[in-house]
Formats: C-alpha cells, structure tokens, sequence
C-alpha cells in the first residue's frame, strides 16, 4: 500500500487548476445510458471513482473510450444486463445511479444495495420512495434492490430528506417516466444542476434544478450530447483551506465563485483574504493568509450552506485557530473519524454527538497518519501540510478516489511531498 510522506511548513503559492466535478462525472456518466446513442462527456477528473465507473460499464457492455482531452465517449447501446452486482456497488456506492438511468431506459434494474461507509449508515430509502412514487414495482430482497415498470408514469415526490443521491436517481428515472414528474425538497448541489443541464443536452426537459422543486417532463426520447462538467467545488474548497492552513498565497483557476461562497465567507470570518476575479478567460480565487486565523463556529449544511465535504478539511485548519470554533456535522452521522488522527498531532478536539468543540493549539506536529475515508485523507493532508515536522499519511487509495494528481498539485504549489509505492 503506498503513502505519502510530508514534511509540513512549508507556505503554499503559485497557481493551481481546479480538475472536473467527481460527483458530477459519478451522475453524468450513468446517465449517458438514457441516450438511444452515444455521448461524449468532458473534462472528466482522472481519478479512481472514474475509471471504476468505466469498468462496471463496460462490464455491462456499453462502449466506453477515453479521449485525449480527459473526454469519455459512452455508448450504451450494448448494454446486455440491467444488474449492478454487490461487488461493483461495493467497489463504487455512487454505482448506485444505474437505478435510475436503467429504470428510466429500459424498465428494469437490479442494484445491490450498497452498504454504509466509515461516514454513516447512508440508507437509500428515499430513492426507493421515488422509484416507487413514478410506479415502479420494487422488491428489496437478499440485499438486492429489484424495479421494475412496465410503463413509468410522472408523479408528485416529496423527498423527507434533503438527499443528492435520491434527487438526482429519481431524475433519472423520471425523464424515462411519461408526464410530468414533481420533485419537492429537492438538493441544489451545483453537481445536481450539472446532471440536469446533461440531460437536457440529450433532449429532456428538466426545469427548477438548483432549488427545491425539480420539474421533469418525461417520455421524450433522448439523443446523444457532448458535454463539459463543472469543476469541482470541493477540490477548490479544499485548496483554499491548504492555502489558508500554510498561511500561504494561491491562486485556484477554473473555479465557480457561487459554488464556493460558503467556504469563502466561512475563510473571510477567520480573517482569511479571498479575492474573486476573472482573467478575461476563467474565474479564480485568490487566497491569501499571513496570520494565525480567529477560530469560527461552522454547520453542515445542504447547498448553499457550508458543504459537509469540507468539515473535515476545515477542521484540520481550525485546529491551531485562535480560540474555540464549533463544528456541527449535521448531514452524516459518523463524520468525525479523521479527529483521532488529528488529535495524535497535538489537536485539542472534543466530540459530543455531532459536534466538535476544537480548541486552537499553537502548532500541529507532523506523525504517522491513517486516512479512513476521502474527505478525511484531505483533512489529514491539510494537517500534514501545516505540521511541524515528518508525517506519513496512509490508505491514501481513498484520496487517489477523489483528488486528480493531489500531489503533483501540491508540489507545484511548494509542499514537500513524495508518495512511496
Ligand atoms: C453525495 O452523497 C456525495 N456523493 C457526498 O460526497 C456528499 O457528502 C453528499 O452528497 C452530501 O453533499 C456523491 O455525490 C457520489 P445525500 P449522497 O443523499 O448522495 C440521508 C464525497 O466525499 N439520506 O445527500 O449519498 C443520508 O444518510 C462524498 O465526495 C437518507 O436518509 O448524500 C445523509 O444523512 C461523501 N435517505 C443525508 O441524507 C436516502 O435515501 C444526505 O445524503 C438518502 C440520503
């Protein structure tokens, strides 16, 4: 198993590219099947979670090319089974999109149900709710969700639960149903957005995406696109809190500025200076930190509120604030994994239920470090990367899911940073 060594202090500057949505791309590509013929996605992440995605494809027996230009050319006229194994949804949980994308084509689908993760229990109850609400019959059985319609008609569905996965597999599902179809309570996640701007490149007609009401009107048939996925919020966010963490001065290209407000006000609070601009061509940020920031309280909460994906990131960062900043994790129940790793480094951090008293230290020291999760390996690499001293950062596979070419970005920005195979 590689890991990646780091000896921390050192200010990150220069300029970094933010690389393609992760769950964007882990949406748009399934969702290259309702097409009657062949898509082609771009500016697809070169990272682990992509290429799973194309091997359960293929295995499936679509057509599935990488082009030159971190493109992907989907045909999924080949498709010759409407089943996604427990061993691909266990080698990819987000495989779960297939449910909706084969409900919505061909009116059956068979998904192992995916398990929880080291986040929490992520039960898939309300994708179920709108599989059925559209009239699919859907039978869960020795961990097997089976759907099937024979003809899916639009309907009114009221998500209990703000839920990415749910909103955007009940889409899916909906473009193939005929009528309208209602999403109340829907997510507005940015990657939510990008999926339905895919699929009405493809013909659907989906309004509303980005609030809470989704209007889809299914039944029409679909043709081919080329499509451009958003940059990702969450690897921009997550360079802006290195940034910040090294004290450093770093300009992100390709970024969405709206899709980071949240990240950037919670950063300007901590006396932090963002800058927004754009160089004729594509927007940046500019962050840039000389000073020990003031500790902040933060929530998790849905888009447009402060995104659970860098909780711990910004934790990592807020450990050696001045002062005490609380931290509610209110979307996941278990999100608070990478503390023990964090409190080895000399982080005073106290969890009750869901949320984190962290009490500012002087300094973090570098030590040997366990990554349980992706979002945690991040906040590790923060805290790593602001250390004092030697860190070795391990289960890195989970970064290389998520983070395209982590390192060599870091590098390019100063950090000293080597991955041992
Ligand atoms: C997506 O997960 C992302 N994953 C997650 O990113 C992200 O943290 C999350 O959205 C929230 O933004 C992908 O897009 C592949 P949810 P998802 O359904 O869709 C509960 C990362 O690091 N819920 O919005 O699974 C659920 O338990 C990953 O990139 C139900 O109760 O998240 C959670 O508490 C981690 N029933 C809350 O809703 C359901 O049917 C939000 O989950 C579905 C969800």
């Amino acid at each position: 198993m590689s890991h990646f060594i780091i000896n921390g202090g050192n200010r990150l500057e220069g300029v970094v590219t933010i690389s393609g949505a992760k769950n964007a791309a882990l949406a748009i590509i399934p969702a290259a099947i309702l097409a009657g013929e062949s898509c082609r996605i771009e500016n697809l992440p070169a990272i682990e979670d992509v290429r799973i995605l194309e091997q359960i494809l293929i295995r499936m027996g679509a057509t599935v090319e990488f082009t030159p230009d971190q493109g992907m050319r989907v045909d999924p006229r080949g498709i010759s089974t409407h089943s996604v194994t427990f061993e691909m949804v266990s080698l990819l949980r987000a495989s779960y999109y297939l449910l909706g994308a084969l409900l919505g084509r061909y009116g059956y689908a068979e998904i192992a149900l995916p398990g929880g993760c080291s986040i929490g229990q992520r039960p898939i109850d309300q994708h179920i709710k709108g599989m059925r609400a559209l009239g699919a019959e859907v039978v869960i059985k020795g961990g097997v969700v089976r759907a099937q319609a024979s003809k899916l008609k639009g309907a009114e569905i009221y998500l209990d639960v703000v839920s990415v996965g749910a909103t955007i597999n009940i889409m899916l599902a909906a473009v193939g149903a005929e009528g309208v179809t209602i999403i109340n309570n829907a997510a507005k996640e940015p990657h939510v957005v990008d999926v339905a701007n895919f699929l009405n490149m493809m013909g659907a007609s989906v309004r509303g995406a980005g609030t809470d009401v989704i209007r889809i009107a299914g039944g029409r048939k679909l043709h081919g696109c080329t499509y451009a996925i958003i940059p990702d919020q969450i690897e921009a966010g997550t360079f802006m809190i290195a940034a910040a963490a090294t004290r450093g001065d770093v300009v992100i290209n390709n970024v969405i500025p709206t899709h980071l407000e949240a990240i950037s006000a919670k950063l300007m609070e901590s006396g932090v200076r963002v800058i927004e601009g754009d160089d004729g061509r594509e927007f940046f940020i500019r962050v840039t930190s000389q000073s020990r920031p003031r500790a902040v309280n933060l929530k998790t909460l849905p888009y447009p509120g402060f995104p659970t994906d860098l909780q711990q990131p910004m934790m990592a960062f807020l450990s050696t604030a001045a002062g005490n900043s609380f931290i509610v994790e209110n979307i996941f129940e278990e999100r608070f994994n990478h503390v023990s790793e964090l409190r080895r480094m000399g982080a005073n951090i106290t969890i009750n239920q869901r949320t984190a008293l962290v009490e500012g230290v002087e300094a973090l020291s570098g030590a040997p470090l366990y990554a349980s999760d992706l979002r945690a390996g991040a906040s590790l690499m923060v805290a790593a990367l602001m250390g004092e001293g030697k860190s070795e950062l391990h289960n890195i596979h989970y970064i290389d899911r998520g983070y395209e070419f982590f390192e060599h970005k870091l590098r390019a920005l100063g950090a000293d940073i080597l991955r041992v195979e």
